[in-house]
């Protein structure tokens, strides 16, 4: 299905991320054939920038970053769509032009006035700018023509700030207007959990509290911070990927069974099982955490400062570049499982995955095999490096007596499918065009992840730099970590 007519609005046309994700998507995009018809983008440029300043600037960066050789005759086809148009919300008349000018390259171009916002800017612009599209009547649907408005990560710094940006946002578009992006709701395996749970009759029986022990939620990054210092050091690895990315992956693994595959039935339940995180007080939400900050290190060949030494990053600073959580989901299907979630920069490897693991058999009948030398039955859900499912289970060592050990079943993506490179962004942007939303994430499901996080930001801060834990860049992380389920007496999964 090629999507409607529309123009293709970018703020931030000439930023880091239209340069990496964006313009390589709609370039993967028109490579398959898959752009409207009648089609134009616009991107917001700063003053005095010609369109075709604004091409060869992005050309440029489609060379760096197009996941797959760049064909002039496509390039250029996607290009000549392009017009620079400036607009700045410190400048309010400047968008009493904008809407002159995009109007008139609507009717040139006859996309029928549908039209999409993309905010690919820092997240403080997204409430000015918002405001100024709506004052000057750009947002508003007329019954015949669309408008959506699709907003970049991160989505508030905390509840307070999100819910502001909820409801600044509302005031201008409905909730179905707004599509926020959550990158790893771009991933094909994070979209396989679906298929994976609800294509297969065999899984449903065994997904809960009787069969399943607990769940880890594994994202762990190689890199340091880089030159992201003062973003991070602001933010920490809690707010940078917890309520986001690894709730989606929570909420995906956890949710009920949507009665239908659609966008209000698929959110509802991911927004209702978020809510029903245990809410925690500061003293419990301290006492089921852990949270490092890197030392120096070697990660692979390269040499990794202290964190405190990175650029931009206060000498003193108290903020985690590793978390670790302990969550339980108060329902039916959860309650007792806990759900451990773990993420880090500056590790030994990159990993993100999600393992269940299951209750171990209720009966030590081999004798040669006590109970506790069994291999741990996990089914394994791996996202990065390798796109992979994984079930481990004991297996018979062939000889004469019984002797068990633990064997892996695994489908490996690329095995089966073959598919071109891509940026992970296609599905999304294709899905803002043909007003799919399912991808998205909803107000309430926002608000119910920070939420949940909400009792350990506040208890870190006033912790301060009491509790905070080091580990050595290039290792696994903070010792704490292991302790925490330790306690519990379990432990989190090796890489194999
Ligand atoms: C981003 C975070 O949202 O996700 C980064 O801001 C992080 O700090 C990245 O590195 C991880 O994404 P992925 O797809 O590499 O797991």
């Amino acid at each position: 299905q090629k999507p409607d007519a529309c123009a293709f609005v970018i703020f931030g046309v000439t930023g880091d991320l239209t340069h990496r994700l964006v313009l390589p998507s709609l370039y993967n995009l028109a490579a398959g054939n898959l752009l409207p018809d009648r089609f134009c983008i616009v991107g917001i440029a700063r003053k005095g920038m010609s369109s075709e300043q604004l091409r060869v600037n992005l050309m440029e960066g489609l060379r760096k970053y197009a996941t797959r050789p760049v064909e002039d005759e496509i390039a250029q086809r996607l290009l000549q769509c392009v017009t620079a148009i400036e607009a700045d919300p410190k400048e309010p008349d400047s968008f009493d032009q904008l809407k002159e000018r995009l109007e008139k390259l609507e009717a040139a171009r006859e996309t029928h006035g549908n039209r999409l916002f993309y905010l690919a800017t820092p997240p403080a612009a997204f409430a000015p700018i918002a405001q100024q599209l709506g004052r000057v009547g750009l947002l508003k649907e007329d019954g015949k023509a669309w408008r959506r408005l699709v907003v970049e990560k991160p989505f508030g710094t905390d509840l307070a700030s999100a819910k502001k940006l909820n409801d600044q946002l509302l005031e201008l578009v409905t909730e179905h207007q707004i599509y926020r992006i959550d990158h790893y709701l771009g991933k094909e395996t994070v979209q396989n959990i679906l298929v994976l749970r609800f294509a297969n009759g065999m899984f449903e029986p065994i997904w809960n509290r009787h069969h399943i022990d607990h769940v880890q939620i594994t994202v762990e990054e190689k890199l340091g911070v880089g030159t992201r210092g003062s973003f991070y050091d602001a933010t920490g690895a809690l707010r940078d990927m917890v309520p986001n990315h690894l709730f989606q992956l929570l909420s995906l693994v956890a949710m009920e069974p949507p009665a239908r595959f659609d966008a209000h039935t698929v959110r509802s339940e991911k927004a209702e099982v978020l809510s029903a995180i245990q809410p925690l007080s500061e003293q419990e939400a301290l006492l089921n955490s852990v949270r490092g900050q890197y030392k120096a290190g070697l990660v692979g060949d390269t040499e990794l400062p202290d964190y405190r030494n990175t650029k931009d990053v206060s000498a003193d600073s108290a903020t985690e570049t590793y978390a670790a959580l302990k969550l339980t989901i108060d329902n039916w299907r959860w309650a007792g499982v806990p759900f451990y979630l773990r993420t880090g920069k500056a590790l030994g490897a990159k990993r993100t995955e999600v393992a269940i693991k299951f209750r171990q058999a209720p009966f030590a009948m081999f004798s040669c095999t006590p109970i506790d030398t069994l291999a741990e039955n996990y089914l394994v859900i791996g996202i990065e490096p390798t796109q992979s499912i994984t079930l481990q289970f004991n297996t018979k060592i062939p000889g004469p007596t019984i002797r068990t050990d633990g064997v892996q079943m695994k489908f490996n993506y690329k095995d089966y499918f073959q598919a071109e490179p891509a940026t992970g962004y296609e599905t999304l942007i294709y899905d803002c065009m043909i007003g799919d939303n399912i991808l998205f994430q909803r107000a309430d499901s926002v608000e119910a992840g920070w939420k949940a996080v909400e009792p350990f930001i506040e208890a870190w801060k006033k912790a301060g730099r009491d509790g905070l834990h080091t580990y050595e860049a290039g290792s696994e992380g903070p010792k704490a970590a292991a302790d925490l389920l330790a306690r519990d007496g379990r432990s989190w999964r090796k890489l194999a």
